[in-house]
């Protein structure tokens, strides 16, 4: 099992797997709406799989735009809990048909928010690819449209996804284990 950081990372999703499956993501967001297409990428962990499915995007035949924005969650508990911009994009959204991607979709706060905010500035059609979905943990009704893969309750880091900003140039996803 790898080892970094003095801890034993145990591989959930290999970098192969990843590859496969972002082409064939790519061909099913060709098959959606994506008309005057601007993809949104969510920072920070979804900068890797953003920089990957942007390029099978390419592979697909689509030519976007890409953004960023950086949105972060703040409070505790279920009610005060909420979502705040803390870098916004520059481009205009209305009219267009915009791809929110990001790395995990857990309580669904983070991407509700975002595909709002889209659709409040006049977003044609807000879509949501997301690389994991940790589908039972769940606090507001939000389906993807697109997933990768389905990701079992563990914390998990790579590929982009951090424990306070370590482990994101991993090439695969996996689940930190124990000291080594
Ligand atoms: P939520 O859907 O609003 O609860 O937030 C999902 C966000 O929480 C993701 O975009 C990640 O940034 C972060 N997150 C959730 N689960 C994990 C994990 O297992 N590893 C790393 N980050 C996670
Ligand atoms: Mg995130």
């Amino acid at each position: 099992m790898p080892v970094v950081r003095g801890k034993t990372i145990e591989p959930l999703f290999t970098a192969e797997v990843i590859a496969e499956r972002n082409l064939s993501l790519a061909q099913e967001i060709m098959r959606g709406p994506t008309d005057d297409l601007l993809v949104i990428s969510v920072l920070k962990g979804s900068f890797i799989f953003a920089a990957d499915l942007i390029r099978a995007l390419h592979h697909a035949g689509l030519a976007p735009e890409v953004e960023f924005i950086t949105l972060s969650s703040y409070g505790t508990g279920t009610v005060s809990r909420g979502v705040k911009i803390i870098k916004d994009i520059d481009s205009d959204v209305k009219d267009r048909d915009v791809l929110l991607i990001d790395d995990i979709l857990e309580s669904g706060r983070t991407l509700r928010f975002a595909k709002e905010l889209m659709y409040e500035r006049g977003a044609r059609n807000v879509t949501i690819a997301v690389l994991l979905d940790k589908t039972e943990k769940r606090q507001v009704d939000l389906v993807a449209d697109y997933v990768g893969f389905e990701c079992p309750d563990h914390f998990v880091v790579g590929y982009g996804m951090d424990v306070a900003y370590a482990f994101r140039e991993l090439p695969f996803v996996g689940v930190v284990t124990g000291d080594a």
